[in-house]
């Protein structure tokens, strides 16, 4: 694991899209990204951003009731929202563990339900900032390679 940024300020709902045009430059097939942070701090702004920017076009209803949304664009991009999961067994009963395959890219909102970790992700943990539409975020990496992360500007 190593770090990319702390305290990173994302301004409004255009600051956290602006952060998932960069980190899905650093993304590729069989990466997942981990949102963490509390309800409304922007985790899905910030998923719907990433798969904008691989090719996702139309509706992206929340996975909040069904768990999992599937979309087909320049690679698969599978929008995980784990919050309603019973325990830890439901992942791997409900074969999340195998929709977080190879071939797509996983975005995965609450990953704390999970004791899953893809051996090549992206963490970001967004806090509240000082204004009511600013939001901190942490981000860190493992398995990417650095030079990816660089050259996505990050
Ligand atoms: N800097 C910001 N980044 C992301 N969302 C923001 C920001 N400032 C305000 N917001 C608002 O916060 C809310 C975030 O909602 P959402 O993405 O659904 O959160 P989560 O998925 O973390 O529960 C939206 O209403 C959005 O307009
Ligand atoms: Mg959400």
């Amino acid at each position: 694991m190593y770090p990319i940024a702390k305290g990173l300020l994302l301004k409004g709902e255009a600051g956290m899209e602006a952060l998932g045009r960069k980190l899905a430059r650093a993304l590729s097939a069989g990466d997942a990204v981990f949102l963490h942070g509390e309800m409304g701090m922007g985790k899905s702004v910030l998923a719907r951003a990433i798969a904008r920017e691989f090719g996702v076009e139309g509706p992206m209803p929340s996975p909040s009731f069904t768990i999992l949304e599937c979309y087909e664009a320049d690679i698969p991009v599978k929008h995980f929202d784990l919050y309603r999961l019973e325990d830890r067994f439901e992942f791997y009963e409900a074969g999340l563990d195998e929709e977080m395959d190879p071939k797509s890219l996983s975005i995965v909102e609450w990953p704390e339900m999970t004791d899953y970790l893809p051996l090549r992700r992206i963490d970001v943990t967004i806090t509240r900032g000082d204004a009511e539409d600013e939001r901190l975020a942490e981000i860190t990496a493992e398995g990417i390679p650095k030079e990816n992360i660089t050259k996505a500007g990050l």
